[in-house]
């Protein structure tokens, strides 16, 4: 029997016992759930199209390496988790609250939940199914995986006030709780994880994920040694090779009709390189900054007639929207501060420059003010006071982002601009899982930056979020 039947059977018997009571208590022992967590995958599972809110999505492997037994699929740690834990097929290799809550099932056992990253602290009590329900909420409402990072030593600021509602976070260890990025379209990468932690100076983006399949194992898996070099190429060689889009829209029908060029093959074959498009003139090949930075969806602009036609202008209006409609970029720390332009004219481009994947081709990190605890309700995390050590000045956040890489006062709160493929399947969004929906993500930018979108404009900015 392969590896991948064995489990697939085992799979099958799992779901058999958890519908009897008495076999789910058996399964309490959190030892044997490496093996039958459910999270074994086959090679069809890979690349089959997944339904979604808004239509249904799809990966494809440009190598055709779609091997279920690649070290992306194997427990390679001590708690029988491995990488596909959180980074999910059907979720656009991301994790979604309702599929991690159904993953909960009766015991919450699965290897997602695991306290040293997978629960709201380390040290909350996880013996009864109750306890674990209460220490997983997090992950189960919001999706969210605790990062824990200390104040570097050549911080600029004191950490002067932790309220953990856990009782746990200190200069030594904060609690972070940030959504997963996704592991595909990763070509379209300028920087490796939120905050940039895994980016090497001057190294390529392979070097990055190199080292980041390595940081994950022994991280998120708490492997006692070192992935080998062999480990971790076959994990990045999977992992690079694959490109996610949604491929149907509910009511625009198939995203690639009518010279719509959405979709994940166009996708692979979209040209990248860092700094492309880059709004400051960083472009190495010397070409001036588009606004014009999503085109997959040009050809719809004139469709009229039937729903379907009319669901199809819908995204186009929304894509322009996007490309073209200027908005005054004000208060952004990384931008405003680093160019010293208090109010700048600016698109949903301007950051989000990449074409056709909507990344920022620079890594450039940036605070658009999504963790600043005054204005967003985030008393279920921690939130953190900070010091400048020169001038005094404070900011409470629930995430110092890049800061707690480089320890630079002006990265408080800042994160990378995204990847925006593959989003439908992938709520909720920003690094917290903040917004519950992409009509949310759209109603943020409206009130953050007075963009004055009518209820057209929503619906069309996120038909066009949704089909991307
Ligand atoms: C327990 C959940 C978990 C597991 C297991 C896990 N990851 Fe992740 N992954 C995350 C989270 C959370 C982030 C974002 C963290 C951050 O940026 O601070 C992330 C980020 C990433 C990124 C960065 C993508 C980008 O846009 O920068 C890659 C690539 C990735 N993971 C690959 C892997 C691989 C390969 C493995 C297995 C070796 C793995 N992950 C295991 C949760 C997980
Ligand atoms: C000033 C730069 C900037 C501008 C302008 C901007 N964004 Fe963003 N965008 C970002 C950054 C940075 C993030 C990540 C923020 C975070 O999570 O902390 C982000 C995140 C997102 C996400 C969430 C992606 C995910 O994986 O969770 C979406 C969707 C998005 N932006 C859409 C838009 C739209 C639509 C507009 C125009 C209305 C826009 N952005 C304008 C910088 C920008």
């Amino acid at each position: 029997m392969s590896k991948s039947t064995q489990y697939t059977s085992r799979r099958l018997l799992l779901t058999l016992a958890m519908a009897t009571t008495l076999v789910a208590a058996a399964c309490e022992q959190p030892s044997d759930v490496g093996e039958t967590g459910g999270q074994a995958i086959t090679s069809t599972q890979i690349t089959q199209v997944y339904t979604n809110g808004s239509g249904t999505h799809q990966t494809i492997s440009t190598t055709n390496n779609v091997d279920p037994n690649n070290p992306f699929f194997q427990s390679l740690g001590t708690n029988g988790r491995s990488c596909v834990d959180c980074h999910q097929p059907a979720q656009a290799w991301g994790i979604s609250p309702v599929e991690v809550t159904q993953r909960f099932g009766t015991t919450g056992t699965a290897p997602i939940f695991r306290l040293n990253d997978g629960s709201n602290a380390p040290n909350l009590p996880v013996a009864t199914v109750a306890q674990r329900r209460s220490a997983y909420s997090l992950l189960m409402n919001r999706g969210t995986i605790r990062v824990g990072i200390g104040i570097p030593a050549n911080a600029e600021f004191n950490l002067t006030l932790v309220e953990d509602p856990y009782h746990f976070a200190s200069a030594t260890e904060l609690s972070l709780f940030r959504r997963p990025l996704p592991s595909t379209n990763l070509k379209f990468l300028a920087t490796v994880m939120w905050d940039g932690r895994e980016t090497v100076a001057g190294a390529p983006i392979a070097t990055d994920l190199n080292n980041q399949a390595n940081d994950a194992t022994l991280g998120h898996a708490q492997a006692a040694t070192p992935l080998s070099a062999a480990q971790r190429q076959a994990i990045v060689d999977f992992e690079s090779a694959l490109f996610t889009a949604q491929v149907t829209d509910s009511n625009a029908g198939s995203l690639t009709a009518a010279g719509a060029t959405g979709g994940p093959v166009a996708l692979s074959q979209q040209a990248f390189h860092i700094g492309i498009n880059d709004v400051l003139g960083a472009d190495p090949s010397g070409a001036k900054f588009s606004t014009h930075v999503f085109s997959a969806f040009d050809a719809w602009a004139t469709q009229t007639g039937s729903a379907q036609a009319a669901a199809r202008a819908s995204i186009a209006r929304g894509q322009n929207i996007f490309n073209t409609r200027t908005f005054n970029i004000s208060g952004v720390r990384g931008v405003n501060d680093a160019i010293g332009v208090a109010n700048l004219t600016g698109t949903c481009t301007t950051c989000h420059d990449s074409p056709n994947a909507g990344d920022h081709s620079v890594g450039l990190p940036l605070d658009l003010g999504l963790t600043d605890p005054d204005k967003f309700n985030t008393n279920d995390t921690p939130r953190y006071t900070l010091v400048n050590k020169t001038t005094g000045a404070t900011i409470r956040t629930s995430d110092p982002g890049r800061a707690l890489i480089d320890g630079k006062w002006a990265h408080v709160a800042t994160f990378k601009g995204p990847i925006l493929r593959g989003l439908a399947p992938r709520a909720p969004y920003f690094h917290n899982g903040f917004a519950a929906t992409l009509t949310d993500v759209v109603r943020f930018y409206d009130t953050r930056f007075h963009l004055g979108l009518t209820v057209q404009d929503v619906a069309d900015l996120s038909a066009f979020l949704a089909a991307l």
